[in-house]
């Protein structure tokens, strides 16, 4: 207990449940004001998830959305190939194994469609995410440059450059 006035430290165990989007869960994807200024964005996944060319994977605990993974089936479908993205764990419960847990259900949500072969991006300062997706078997496969701008509510429009390695998986 490093903390001045700590008295005490115990572990918590949550249930969570993993099941697609719904509509209801939009608000609380921005993660009490987090992601707010991407609420277009959210709100653009959930409306290619209605098309049938997205799946929003969510980890639920007590109604709140713990976990995420997000599978864009459009983006390189010629390819046969899955691109996911969004891979988020709620901050406090990082290292707790959800984001295992939620990468296991998008693995079995590309097998069950016959999809062999999953990619995403990750930002090359990101030494967590990377040394994470190695540990569950995805390996870079090359760079990826991406340029992105999004809006929300009369918010002025923020452009990001992305630096990626971008990673690959086999989903056997
Ligand atoms: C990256 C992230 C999704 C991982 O989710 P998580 O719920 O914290 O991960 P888990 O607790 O399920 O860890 C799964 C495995 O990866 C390992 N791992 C997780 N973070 C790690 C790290 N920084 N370094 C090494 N291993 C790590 C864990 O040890 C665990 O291995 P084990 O099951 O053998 O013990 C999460 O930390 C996160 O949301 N980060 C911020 C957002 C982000 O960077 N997303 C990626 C964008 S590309």
């Amino acid at each position: 207990m490093d903390d001045p006035g700590a008295c005490r430290r115990f572990k918590a165990t949550i249930e969570v449940l993993v099941r697609p989007c719904l509509e209801r869960d939009l608000p609380a994807l921005e993660w009490m004001g987090l992601y707010t200024r991407q609420r277009d964005i959210i709100r653009e996944a959930f409306n290619a998830q209605e098309r049938g060319d997205a799946l929003l994977l969510l980890g639920v605990s007590a109604g709140f959305p713990v976990g995420q993974v997000w599978i864009d089936f459009a983006r390189k479908r010629a390819e046969g190939i899955a691109y996911l993205w969004a891979v988020r764990t709620f901050y406090p419960l990082q290292g707790s194994g959800i984001g295992r847990h939620m990468m296991d259900a998008a693995e079995a949500a590309l097998r069950e469609r016959g999809i062999v072969r999953a990619e995403l991006g990750v930002e090359r300062d990101n030494d967590s995410a990377l040394r994470f997706y190695e540990k569950l078997g995805w390996r870079v496969v090359g760079p990826l440059q991406e340029r992105f701008s999004y809006r929300s509510d009369g918010s002025e429009a923020a452009i990001e450059h992305l630096d990626q390695w971008l990673m690959a998986k086999p989903i056997l």
